[in-house]
């Protein structure tokens, strides 16, 4: 067997060592190269069966967490519409789903939906516009096909669903109710399709009764996804807090658009688009901020997320607020960016000597800095 082949020093099941998981990532990637062989990630999954590693094994000691009542890993959260259906990665050498937290499947509404014509997606200085609109297989399809070939052993699922009328959001909540999804994020704050979505979000009253009806269609834990696009995200996030929602994910994409200046034409086939990436990571950060002075009180937990792309960004969603951290657009940079991240929290916790990462959550200190500028 190939992971015989060299001995593996290091590693010792439920070893609690910080840095086991990039440890065993090099170890890993030894093996392979010194085989000669480019091993696909249900082999990496394989060399853990091989040495008795079960999924916890591969925590970083204190990374684990509770999010409304479900069991994380770690902090990691891949983000909806950048993963496909949960699949997509496992196909990259060294990936697997076992390395994050939960994973958000793709946007899903009653219907299957073709999305918008192309041009759907395009690079922008440090970040991406896209306007897919949604594209997906329908929810009877995503329940009864997908989900039986997920493995809920390897990481949490979460649902995110779409609707064009409240009726679309109570139906599809209630098909996932109805199957072994952990969790279901509503996204009222997509700015790529006609009716619904950021339709919904940018109203307060309106995110208010579709969280109030999505809520008594589920007993499942229910995240509210809020757009940036809109005066008052904390407002927001408070009606939605108070109509039932268990957590809040902030933020979705920006409003944006790119201009081919020789055709004088949108590049983009929908005209606008949702900008997301590094361009809107201090724009997500405030966002975050601002919803966890409301989110607070209450004990909701936040997914932070916009433009996460290495260990740093994440920690200052987390100490401006997350609970979690939501990774996107970043995975089409670097497909390997989780382990990378969730050692150097790992390392940013032993360095500050912090036991969990829950410690660090919320922890910004914004008051007057004693060496910061005064006006006189
Ligand atoms: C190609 C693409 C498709 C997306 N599709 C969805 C979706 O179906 N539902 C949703 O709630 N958010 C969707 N998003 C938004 C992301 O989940 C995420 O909130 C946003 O991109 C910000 O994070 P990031 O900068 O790390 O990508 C999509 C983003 C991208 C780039």
């Amino acid at each position: 067997m190939l992971v015989h082949a060299r001995p593996f020093p290091v590693i010792q099941t439920r070893a609690s060592q910080p840095r086991l998981i990039e440890v065993e990532a090099e170890r890993v990637n030894e093996v392979q190269s010194s085989a000669g062989v480019r091993a696909q990630a249900y082999d990496v999954a394989r060399i853990r069966g091989d040495f008795g590693l079960i999924q916890n094994d591969v925590e970083h000691e204190g990374l684990g967490l509770d999010f409304c009542g479900l069991r994380l890993a770690n902090p990691i959260v891949l983000l909806s519409g950048c993963v496909g259906f949960g699949e997509e990665y496992t196909r990259v050498e060294g990936f697997s789903n076992q390395d994050v937290g939960a994973i958000v499947l793709k946007g899903t509404t009653g219907k299957p939906r073709l999305g918008n014509r192309p041009h759907r997606v395009y690079e922008t200085p440090d970040g991406m516009l896209n306007a897919i609109g949604l594209q997906n297989p329908g929810v009877d399809h995503v329940v009864d096909k997908i989900l039986p070939t997920l493995d809920f052993s390897e990481t949490r699922f979460i649902a995110n669903v779409s609707g064009s009328t409240l009726e679309e959001y109570i139906e599809v909540i209630r098909r996932f109710d109805d199957s072994p999804i952990d969790a279901i994020e509503v996204n009222i704050s997509c700015p790529n399709v006609k009716e619904g979505g950021v339709q919904f979000g940018n109203d307060p009253d309106m995110s208010a009764r579709v969280v109030e009806a999505c809520r008594k269609a589920t007993s499942k834990p229910l995240i509210t996804k809020l757009s940036p696009n809109q005066t008052d995200i904390a407002y927001n996030a408070q009606r939605c807090i108070e109509a039932g929602t268990d957590a809040l994910a902030v933020i979705n994409t920006l409003t944006g658009m790119a201009i081919d200046a020789e055709l004088r034409r949108p590049v983009i086939g929908n005209v606008q688009g949702g900008l997301s990436g590094p361009a809107i990571k201090p724009i997500a950060l405030l966002k975050v901020w601002q919803v966890f002075q409301v989110a607070r009180p209450h004990g909701v937990p936040i997914i932070g997320q916009g433009g996460i792309a290495n260990a740093t960004d994440a920690l200052e969603f987390l100490i401006a607020g997350a609970t979690t951290v939501g990774v996107g657009t970043g995975l089409f940079y670097d497909p390997l960016l989780c382990r990378r991240i969730t050692a150097g929290i790992a390392d940013y916790l032993a360095r500050h000597h912090l036991t969990r990462v829950s410690e660090l959550v919320g922890t910004l200190d914004a008051s007057p800095s004693p060496i910061g500028c005064y006006s006189t």
